[in-house]
């Protein structure tokens, strides 16, 4: 029924900016569309209890339409349909400015063949992901989003501005009726990336977006060196089945060695036997996720012992450091939705599969992180073999060179 009025606000909508706009615009009453990523291979439903309706590759980018109770809707390409949120994550765009003669068309899928939504104007901003195709981009520029061609980009070069009094609106595009995503106030040292038709595209550290170019000044301070580009990316590395007493420290040490920040997705019956590991784990800024206590598949299990093995740990766990796991990842990855409705945290895949636990080869675990890494990948480790500690030096050397950085899973998931 909510999918039905939704896409009659939406067909409502098309129509009557249809009728007043000249060109494609969306009338400035919604929040900016919310767009995320596939972490993993993703089975799209129409309804849960049914058949999946098509499987989404991972790292495919989706439309977020809503959000209840662990699911979200979501268009991909031609199609709309229901996945597990916590199957999403979120992902930073990149501003790049438009340079084409043309106006370059927006797509609804990445084929050449594929019908337009619109169309993105020269000289301004958008919000550019990259995704996995030769040709293809997956844009955000207001209300409009799909696939563009990637051939049409450049990445401008920034000035420092400031905010005049007594403050600016920030729009999510160029022009008054622009929606409208926030307020910065007078002062507010601004990086603009670039001027369209009297509007300013600009970034801080909380926002980025458009404002009236005629409302910023040029800053007095000493011109900063140039920022790095827009693009930061960031990779969780995780280790499951932990604390390990000769392991896990060594992990520590290196994890440190490059300011490198992880998540540990421990197991209840291991932090019981080593618990002080655990607490130097924590004490060193990582992030605690519960892995269990006897690393059970917990599909297997009748609910109420897989709540058990979840929340035996939690109390080991805070036992251990004070205070609860802020993620849950399930052995084997498996999982279904009634147990996920027991979790209070979010329930963590991977997107990177090093089988470390199978290989015991650390060339293997560098190669597989090596030829998988991308923004937002959540890679999986375990710290209870050596062979795992004996490859991480080299893996994090190997991924810093390529300008990452190293976050836990909660910080990749929230901007
Ligand atoms: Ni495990």
């Amino acid at each position: 029924m909510r999918r039905v009025f939704f896409l009659l606000t939406m067909l409502l909508c098309a129509g009557l900016t249809y009728l007043i706009m000249p060109h494609y615009t969306y009338a400035a009453t919604e929040d900016p569309i919310k767009i995320k990523f596939t972490s993993i291979q993703s089975e799209l439903y129409d309804d849960p209890s049914q058949e999946p309706v098509m499987i989404i590759p991972e790292n495919s980018p989706v439309i977020v339409l809503f959000e209840e109770d662990g699911w979200s809707e979501v268009q991909y390409k031609t199609f709309t349909g229901s996945i597990p949120t916590e199957q999403l994550i979120t992902s930073k765009p990149k501003h790049l400015l438009i340079n084409s003669k043309n106006e370059p068309l927006v797509r609804m899928t990445d084929s050449p063949q594929s019908d337009s939504l619109g169309h993105l104007y020269s000289n301004s901003i958008v919000e550019v992901y990259e995704i996995d195709s030769p040709q293809f981009v997956f844009v955000r520029y207001g209300h409009l989003a799909g696939y563009v061609y990637n051939n049409v980009f450049v990445q401008q070069n920034a000035r420092q501005r400031v905010v005049k009094d007594p403050s600016v609106i920030v729009r999510s595009t160029a022009g008054a009726s622009g929606v409208k995503i926030g307020e910065l106030p007078a002062k507010t040292e601004v990086t603009v990336l670039t001027n369209f038709n009297g509007w300013a595209f600009i970034e801080t550290d909380q926002a980025s977006g458009y404002v009236l170019a005629s409302s910023l000044a040029i800053s007095e301070a000493k011109p900063t060196q140039p920022k790095p580009p827009a693009t930061s990316k960031k990779i969780a590395l995780t280790f499951d089945d932990g604390p390990h007493p000769k392991v896990t420290p060594q992990i520590l040490k290196i994890l440190k060695k490059y300011e490198a920040k992880a998540t540990f997705f421990v197991v209840g019956c291991e932090v019981k036997k080593y618990p002080q590991v655990l607490k130097d784990v924590a004490n060193a800024g990582h992030e605690i996720g519960n892995h269990t206590f006897n690393h059970k598949k917990l599909t297997t299990l009748s609910l109420r012992n897989a709540k058990l093995q979840i929340d035996s740990t939690d109390a080991v766990i805070k036992a251990a450091i004070g205070h609860n796991a802020t993620v849950f990842r399930p052995p084997y990855g498996a999982y279904n939705k009634s147990i996920v409705n027991q979790l209070n945290v979010p329930n963590v895949l991977w997107s990177i599969d090093t089988l470390d636990w199978k290989h015991h080869n650390p060339q293997k675990t560098l190669a597989a992180v090596q030829k998988n890494a991308k923004n937002g990948s959540i890679v999986l480790m375990h710290d209870i073999h050596q062979e795992t500690a004996d490859a991480l030096d080299s893996i994090l050397a190997m991924l810093q060179k390529q300008g990452y950085e190293f976050v836990t899973v909660s910080e990749l998931t929230t901007k």
